[in-house]
């Protein structure tokens, strides 16, 4: 530390940047009371300086070269807010390389290099929190590594993309077009760069990813992860669910057993009656099962300026803290467990299916055989809707558990039928 106090670098100041500059500036004394020294903004890495910025920056302090941040004698935090694997990856090893400790909001860069990075940092002896990675402003990551340290994790069910969450939210509260909620949201600051991530289940992939691993303290790579987005979904279906009990989330799943891991992403049908079901707008909610604290719920903003930014004082507050305090600092996780990760084919649940079929008589009873001969039972049929001009009519089955690879081939033998005009929806009914 060559100046007084902890010198922050901030690479990228756009939405959760500028949020963590703002709150770094306006709780100057109260961070500084924190942590006994003053916590301070020492350089902003960005790609374009002509940009109006959520703060007025001292000359000199924004820069488009990264060494300028990292090479920086003043900045012992480098805090990586630029999102997208690099250079923000890059940027991270060099800044633990040169002895910096790293403060990360970057899902995708910690799904997919977490464990070398937490490597890199445990053999040069710095910190590398990610607080805000999953969950936004929820506190999600630190209680997985620190207050569950003596569990087992059993189960992680979660809303961990406020995007998409909200967007089902004002589809089935508002009956709103997924197009127009999707702007909403992206001008709320709570999508990411680009929104397939959020739509195609993808930013929840990385956030699941991470999740599963710190919890199974195995690596649990993205592309373990089977994913579905939420872009099949219309107003049918909420229609549909509401009248069965249920609402539509856009769930992660992780759940372990004697068998291996399992570690989804897609639409699911909840019971209306849970509170996860309750979990609305932009808001996350993460459920974990585990041996000894059992059943806990964590539930807070998923995304947005201010609450994420949160999420990042925090971890810079720890490692200012330590820092401080002058001892080693403590050493970062090992992620050394190997699992097996159990393929979709092996899961056993629930369906909802919804198609169109001819509207004659005899149609049901041929796609009543194909559950029979699939050995799937069925709960319940619903007919609410015809197209009298085609003499189609639009069918509804609940489905009792059966397992995956069960369901995907009545899915394939059902869109063969001659009867079946179309195979419109299958979702996951979820209970746990
Ligand atoms: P953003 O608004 O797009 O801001 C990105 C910032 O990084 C901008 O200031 C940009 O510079 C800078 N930047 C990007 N690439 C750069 C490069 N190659 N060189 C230099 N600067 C670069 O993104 P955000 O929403 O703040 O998200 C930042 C991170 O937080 C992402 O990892 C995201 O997944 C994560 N996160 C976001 C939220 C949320 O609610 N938004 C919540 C949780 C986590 P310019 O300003 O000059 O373009
Ligand atoms: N796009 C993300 C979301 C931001 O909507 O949850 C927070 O990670």
């Amino acid at each position: 530390m060559s100046k007084v106090g902890i010198g922050i670098g901030l690479l990228g100041m756009g939405v959760v940047g500028g949020g963590t500059a703002s709150a770094l500036s306006q709780k100057r004394d109260h961070l500084a009371d924190l942590v006994g020294c003053p916590v301070e903004l020492r350089g902003v890495l960005v790609r374009d300086v002509g940009k109006r910025r959520a703060i007025r920056l001292a000359e000199g302090m924004i820069t488009t070269c990264a060494d300028d941040i990292l090479l920086s004698p003043d900045v012992d935090v480098v805090v990586e807010l630029m999102g997208g694997q690099e250079p923000a990856f890059e940027y991270v090893m060099r800044a633990i390389s040169l002895g910096k400790h790293v403060v990360t909001a970057n899902k995708e860069v910690m799904a997919r290099s977490g464990p070398e990075i937490l490597d890199a940092a445990r053999k040069a002896g710095v910190r590398v929190l990610f607080e805000a990675a999953v969950a936004g402003g929820t506190p999600i990551i630190a209680p997985v590594m620190r207050d569950l340290a003596a569990n087992e994790v059993i189960s992680i069910h979660g809303i961990i993309n406020g995007t998409t969450n909200y967007i089902l939210t004002r589809m089935e509260q508002d009956g709103a077009d997924f197009g127009d909620t999707l702007e909403e949201a992206q001008r709320l600051g709570y999508a990411e760069a680009d929104p397939t991530n959020d739509i195609e289940g993808i930013d929840a992939a990385y956030k699941l990813a991470i999740l599963a691993t710190l919890g199974f303290r195995s690596r649990i790579r993205e592309e373990d992860v089977y994913r579905e987005g939420i872009t099949r979904l219309t107003a049918r279906d909420f229609q549909y669910a509401r009248e069965l009990g249920y609402t539509v989330k856009l769930l992660g799943i992780a759940t372990a057993d004697v068998d291996g891991v399992q570690v989804r992403v897609h639409p699911a049908f909840v019971s209306a009656d849970t509170m996860i079901a309750k979990v609305d707008g932009v808001l996350n909610a993460v459920e974990i099962q585990t041996d000894l604290a059992g059943k806990l719920l964590f539930h807070g903003a998923g995304a947005g300026s201010m609450p994420t930014s949160s999420a990042v004082i925090a971890d810079i507050v720890e490692i200012a803290r330590s820092l401080r305090g002058g001892g080693a600092p403590p050493p970062m996780p090992r992620i050394s467990g190997d699992v097996r990760v159990k393929p979709m084919s092996e899961l056993h649940t629930k369906y909802y299916v919804r198609l169109t079929a001819a509207d004659h008589p005899g149609v049901l009873a041929q796609i009543a055989n194909v559950f029979a001969q699939c050995s799937i039972s069925i709960v319940s049929a619903l007919q609410k809707w015809r197209d009298d001009d085609n003499k189609l009519a639009e069918i509804v089955f609940m489905l009792h558990p059966s397992s995956e690879r069960a369901m995907q081939r009545a899915v394939r033998q059902l869109a063969a039928l001659e009867v079946v005009d179309e195979v419109s929806n299958m979702v996951r009914v979820e209970e746990w």
